[in-house]
């Protein structure tokens, strides 16, 4: 299939243009760069060995410049990965959030379904459960309260999808619930790149091993969990990229509405995801306990079982490999791209 891939330069959509190469498909990236790097782009068109990867920097929510690339090629699909992620600034920029990943999928939406193209892979999150009602979280789990706009862009985005296909069974829509994405390409060619301070654990894990930052706050160790710290179900982002490529062999079954969880099943500690990283790489990592993050839940991991059953896919990387790789990419690229 020729695919859409939306927010393709960034650290999930990159990974899985090599994924989708691999599996015999072709993309055509569309980005506004506004959280990514074209030299990510360079980098998978080195790593499938092709000169390079059709690319339009265009925003989604411009139509003529969306209008502009289903005239060129003919696109039997998308994965939609373009959105704003910073749950932080998703509080301070509501609206800033809202007209970007809701104004964004309403226009792409649009603009394909006027080109016949009814078919979309949409990345959400963990996060639409809210304070999980039951552990480990399947999808029968009720839906919560988010507690960020980020959170609620997801939530909002995935009813909207779901309205639209049941108005049009034509539609083929597959919700990817994505757990916690970490580690990199194994090459280390490509990998996360945040801006500024990192928000998340893996990335500023490695940003205190390679020397960016001088120690890692670990937001409480009070939480009803083994050792007290926050656990959570931490996703090689390899496996991640290779359920888009499940989810779009279920879409040419026509699947027609489709939820998965996508994580391990396995939940992980902040303390123990700092113990892996320092034992397999061989690397300090100073960390001090801090208070609470606000916001934060104690424990978060699913049952990935759907995806097994009903699109074949499930995770193959440990926690080792997370750890390993994430420190790869690091450790090779300390400033990033
Ligand atoms: P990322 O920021 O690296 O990638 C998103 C890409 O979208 C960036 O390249 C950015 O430039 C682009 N973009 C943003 N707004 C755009 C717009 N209006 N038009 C065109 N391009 C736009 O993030 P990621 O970690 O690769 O996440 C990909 C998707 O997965 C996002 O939708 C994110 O919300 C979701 N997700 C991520 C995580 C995570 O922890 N990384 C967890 C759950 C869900
Ligand atoms: N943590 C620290 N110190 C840090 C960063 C994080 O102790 O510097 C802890 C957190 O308190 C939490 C765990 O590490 O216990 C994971 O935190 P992350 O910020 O890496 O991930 P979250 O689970 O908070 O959030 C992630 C994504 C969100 C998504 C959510 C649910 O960042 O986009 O998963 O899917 F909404």
């Amino acid at each position: 299939m020729n695919i859409l891939v939306t927010g393709g330069a960034g650290f999930i959509g990159s990974h899985t243009l090599i994924e989708l190469y691999k599996a015999g498909h072709t993309a055509v990236v569309v980005d506004n760069l506004s959280n990514s790097n074209p030299v990510a782009l360079q980098r998978v068109a080195e790593i499938i060995g092709v000169t390079e990867i059709p690319f339009y920097r265009v925003d989604i929510r411009d139509r003529e410049g969306l209008e502009r690339i289903f005239a060129e090629h003919k696109l039997d699909a998308c994965i939609h990965f373009a959105g704003l992620k910073a749950v932080g600034e998703s509080v301070e920029k509501p609206w800033e959030y809202y007209e970007n990943n809701i104004g964004g999928t309403l226009t792409l939406v649009d603009v394909m379904r006027g080109h016949g193209c009814k078919n979309i892979i949409f990345s959400s999150s963990a996060t639409v459960y809210g304070d999980p009602a039951e552990i480990p979280i399947t999808e029968q789990c009720p839906k919560g309260q988010c507690t960020n706009p980020y959170g609620w862009t997801k939530s909002m985005l995935e009813q909207v999808l779901m309205d639209i296909q049941k108005a049009d069974p034509q539609w083929n829509v597959v919700l990817l619930r994505y757990f916690n994405p970490v580690g990199a390409h194994p090459s280390g060619r490509i990998g996360e790149n945040p801006n500024g301070i990192p928000n998340n654990l893996m990335p500023y894990i490695t940003q205190v091993a390679v020397g960016k930052r001088q120690e890692l706050g670990v937001f409480g160790n009070d939480y009803p969990t083994p050792d007290g710290t926050g656990v959570r179900d931490y996703i090689h982002v390899v496996d991640l990229a290779a359920a888009h490529v499940c989810a779009l062999q279920a879409i040419g079954r026509k699947c027609g509405m489709g939820i998965y969880n996508i994580g391990t099943g396995k939940g992980y500690s902040v303390l123990d995801m700092v113990k892996a990283f320092v034992k397999v790489n061989g690397v300090e990592v100073p960390y001090s306990i801090k208070p609470r993050r606000a916001g934060d839940i104690a424990t978060c991991y699913c049952n990935p079982s759907k995806a097994k059953a009903e699109l074949g896919w499930e995770a193959r990387y440990g926690i080792d490999d997370m750890v390993r790789d994430s420190w790869h990419w690091q450790r090779q690229n300390p400033e990033g791209y």
